[in-house]
């Protein structure tokens, strides 16, 4: 059983819906930026002998990773018996290949960081593209969630006679099950990317999107470009306004006004805090925390 979850800012929300869920207190860190720009951390509930969860979901990780790194030693030479992570979205995920010479391939950097710093680590829809699950290159208990049904819910309630659009093939997997549990067709569009910022969507059959509200379903809006050029492309096929949704809001480049811009609805989950959530992820990652913390009682004979 948790003891005790630790939010980093801008997850308290979260962290305390966790707690209330599982019936588990909250703790407190105070952290405060040195003149110098580095970081002073100071744990503030007791954490001697006790499961620590510590929730912070990494977009902009850079921002974000060595302070956690530093909290979670912390908390482990202050005695801590296990030291979970929450990061409803999995930073880095996408560099999961060395592309080009020479590059770096953080994936397999960040999971290695994490698995020395923590013992188990809970997400929600990685980008696992070319590797199958985390346990490739994380060597700590993992669970991942699966936004797909409660997508579906919401597709449900909110957008009559949708068509599921996605936006590139890495999409299928959402897209189809998606299709499936809402009862509607879908199709997967063409993108090529030329740059971080430079995407090129292309549709391969139109034929189904004229009567039907198109619903784009991704894993990611980051840049926003897939979803900007998507959305342009769809609009002249159809006078329908698109509605866009998405696991994991990064929202770089004020992508999120670019959409809105473009006449686009965006939906996003609460796996990182924006105005456009509206799909609850808490219910998934509570069992997923019972059963990692279950697993390390069990491991540490406490069980
Ligand atoms: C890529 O394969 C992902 O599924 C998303 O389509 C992509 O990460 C979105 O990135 P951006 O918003 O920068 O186009």
């Amino acid at each position: 059983m948790t003891d005790l979850l630790i939010p980093m800012p801008g997850n308290e929300a979260m962290a305390q819906a966790l707690a209330l869920s599982l019936g588990t207190e909250l703790g407190h860190v105070e952290l405060h930026k040195f003149p110098d720009a580095e970081t002073y951390i100071r744990l503030l509930s007791d954490i001697d002998a006790r499961q620590i969860v510590i929730v912070c979901t990494l977009d902009r990780p850079d921002d974000k990773i060595l302070t956690l790194l530093f909290l979670a030693a912390t908390a482990r030479e202050l005695g801590a018996k296990t030291i979970g992570l929450v990061a409803p979205y999995l930073a880095y995920m996408r560099q999961d290949r060395r592309f080009n010479p020479g590059e770096a391939v953080t994936s397999r950097q960040i999971a290695r960081l994490l698995s020395d710093a923590f013992d188990w680590l809970a997400t929600v829809d990685p980008h696992l593209h070319r590797y199958s699950s985390l346990s490739e290159i994380y060597r700590i208990p993992t669970e991942v969630a699966h936004a797909a049904p409660l997508i579906s819910e919401w597709i449900r309630a909110n957008v009559q006679v949708p068509l599921i659009i996605g936006p590139d093939s890495e999409s299928e997997q959402w897209v189809s099950a998606v299709a499936k549990e809402v009862g509607a067709p879908y199709t997967v569009l063409q993108k090529i990317r030329h740059g971080d910022r430079d995407v090129e969507i292309l549709v391969r059959d139109a034929s189904s999107i004229a009567d039907r509200t198109p619903v784009f379903v991704d894993d990611i809006i980051s840049s926003g470009r897939t979803m900007i050029e998507a959305t342009r492309l769809i609009s002249t096929k159809t006078t329908k306004p698109p509605v866009c949704v998405a696991v994991h809001g990064i929202f770089a480049d004020n992508s999120d006004l670019l959409l809105a811009k473009a006449g686009a609805r965006v939906v996003t989950s609460n796996s990182v805090a924006h105005a456009t959530n509206g799909i609850d992820i808490g219910p998934l990652l509570t069992p997923a925390i019972r059963r990692l913390s279950a697993h390390e009682n069990h491991h540490n004979g406490r069980g």
